[in-house]
Parts: C-alpha cells; structure tokens; sequence
C-alpha cells in the first residue's frame, strides 16, 4: 500500500498509509524513553494531528524489538528539583490528555516494554494491543518515585484500585497475558502480526461515522472528568448526532439495507 513519510521530527517517525498514521517512538537505543524532546515532538504531532484532514486515525508504537517505551528517560531526572519535576508531570500530563482526548481514534500498539512513561502513554491511547513479548509496569518506586504522566488515576480506571496499587507498590513487571487478563490491553497478538492487527482493528472503527466515533471518545471521557455528569453528556452528544448527514445515510442505509457509506 502506498505509505509517505508524514511530519518531520527528531525523535518521531510517521507514515501516512491512505488516513491512518503510523506515528513511531524512534529512540531504539534508549529503549524509546522519553526525554523532554520527544514529548515536545508528541506535542507537535498532535497540534499537526488534528489539523491534518487527511488523518483519520492513529497507531503508535516504539521503534525496534524490544521497546515500545521504557519510560521517562531517567537521565533527565538527576538535575531536577521539586519545582522542575512538578513542572516535567505537568507538561507530560497535559500531552497525554490531548491523546485521551483526541477526537480521532488511537490505538497503541505495543511492542515490547511498555514501563513507567511507556505504560502511562499507551494507557492514554484509546485501545491497546500488545505482542506476546511486551511487558508493562510502573516500576517507579524503584526510583524512590510515583508515576507522573496519569499512571495513577488511568491505571486505577482501567484495571481497578486493587491490582493498580499491586502494580505501582510493587514496580513488578506483568507480561502481555497478565495485562490482557486484567483488561489492561485489549488484544495480544503475535510480534509479526501487531501492525497488521492494528490496521485491521483502525480500519474496522474508520467505515463507522467519524463525528458519532468523536462523540464516543467524548461521552466515555465524561466518566472520569470529575467537573461532567456523563449522562448529561450522553444525553446532548446523542442528541447532537441527529440532523448530522452521518446519522441520516446510517439510518437511511439499515432502512434501504444497503451498507452505509460515511464520508
Ligand atoms: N531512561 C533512560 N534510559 C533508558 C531508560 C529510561 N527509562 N530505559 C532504558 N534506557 C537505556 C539504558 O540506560 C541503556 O542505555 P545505554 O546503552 O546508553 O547504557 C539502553 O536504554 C538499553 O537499556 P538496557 O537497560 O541496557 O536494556 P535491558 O534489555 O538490559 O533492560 C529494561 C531493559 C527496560 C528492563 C531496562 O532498561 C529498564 O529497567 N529501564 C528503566 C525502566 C524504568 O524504570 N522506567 C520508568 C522510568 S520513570
């Protein structure tokens, strides 16, 4: 298929196939980590992501075999005081909830180790597939640390209170069929296959209508933003996909029982 290099980064690759974006962490001699660089390029590449109308949907990975992103990179940490530190959650926070928040669907497909950093950004993609080989963790605590890019309160929400304080307590590492087991991924797959997988699962999601897609994401964010009554939110963005062209060639499609056809 035809594919042309998208963007221009330092740190990040990305290739256009038709509308989906391969956006690949590529730091494969440090296992990907993710220095103040690369999350300033993730910065960019979201602010291009969203005003680039040929882009529909989004898979991340890491670069190489072994890592899709080992973390924040710990070099980084040694000169940082409380102020610097607060400052470096903070700008990781904000970039991770643009991804969360992205009115087009992400799907992180890992790799290899997913740990600290790693872990919290495919936690902040929508859907998570994973080879047989990755590992996740959150093994701050090995630092004498806590995870600061949204590891608390995204790992609490998706796999529970209980095995989230296991994982952070701990900094165990758990392998792809523990993760799938806890509902930590929602595929794992065999290491030739992610990618293709990956394809399959975006091209599935990109044949439904993209503006009732962006209003799931937004619906289901409401759950967890503290400041929204989700059902309240339900409610509007249900009720703004009537009188949308969307909604009337999929009903008028189910009607005439042809296929409908979003553009
Ligand atoms: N930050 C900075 N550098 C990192 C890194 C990180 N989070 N993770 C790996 N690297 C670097 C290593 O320092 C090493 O660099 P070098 O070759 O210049 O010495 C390189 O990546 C390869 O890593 P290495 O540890 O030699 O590979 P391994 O296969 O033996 O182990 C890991 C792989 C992922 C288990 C191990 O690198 C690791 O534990 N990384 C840190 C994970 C972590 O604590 N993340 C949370 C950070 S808050």
């Amino acid at each position: 298929m035809n594919q042309q290099n998208w963007g221009s980064f330092q740190t990040l690759l990305g290739h256009l196939e038709e509308d989906v974006l391969t956006l690949i962490i590529n730091r494969p001699d440090k296992m990907n980590a993710l220095n103040q660089t690369v999350l300033s390029e993730l910065e960019q590449a979201i602010t291009q992501i969203e005003q680039d109308q040929r882009v529909k949907g989004i898979i991340l990975t890491g670069a190489g075999e072994k890592a899709f992103v080992a973390g924040a990179d710990i070099s980084e940490f040694k000169s940082a005081d409380v102020t610097r530190a607060m400052e470096m959650a903070a700008k990781g926070q904000a970039i991770f909830d643009r991804l969360e928040k992205n009115n087009k669907p992400i799907i992180a497909a890992v790799n290899g180790f997913a740990l600290g950093g790693g872990c919290e950004l495919a936690m902040a993609c929508h859907i998570r597939i994973a080879t047989a080989q990755a590992r996740f963790g959150q093994p701050e605590v090995n630092l004498g640390l806590i995870p600061g890019y949204g590891g608390t309160q995204r790992l609490t929400q998706l796999v529970g209170r209980g095995k989230a304080l296991e994982i952070m307590m701990t900094g165990n590492m758990i392998d792809a069929g523990q993760a799938l087991q806890i509902g930590l991924v929602n595929y794992v797959v065999e290491a030739a296959k992610l990618m293709e997988e990956a394809k399959k699962l975006m091209r599935a999601i990109l044949t439904k209508g993209p503006q009732a897609v962006a209003k799931v994401i937004q619906a289901v964010e409401a759950c967890f933003d503290k400041t929204k009554n989700g059902y309240q939110e339900e409610v509007e963005l249900f009720g703004q996909c009537f009188g949308t062209a969307e909604m009337e060639e999929g009903v008028s499609a189910f009607l005439e029982k042809r296929k409908p056809k979003f553009s």
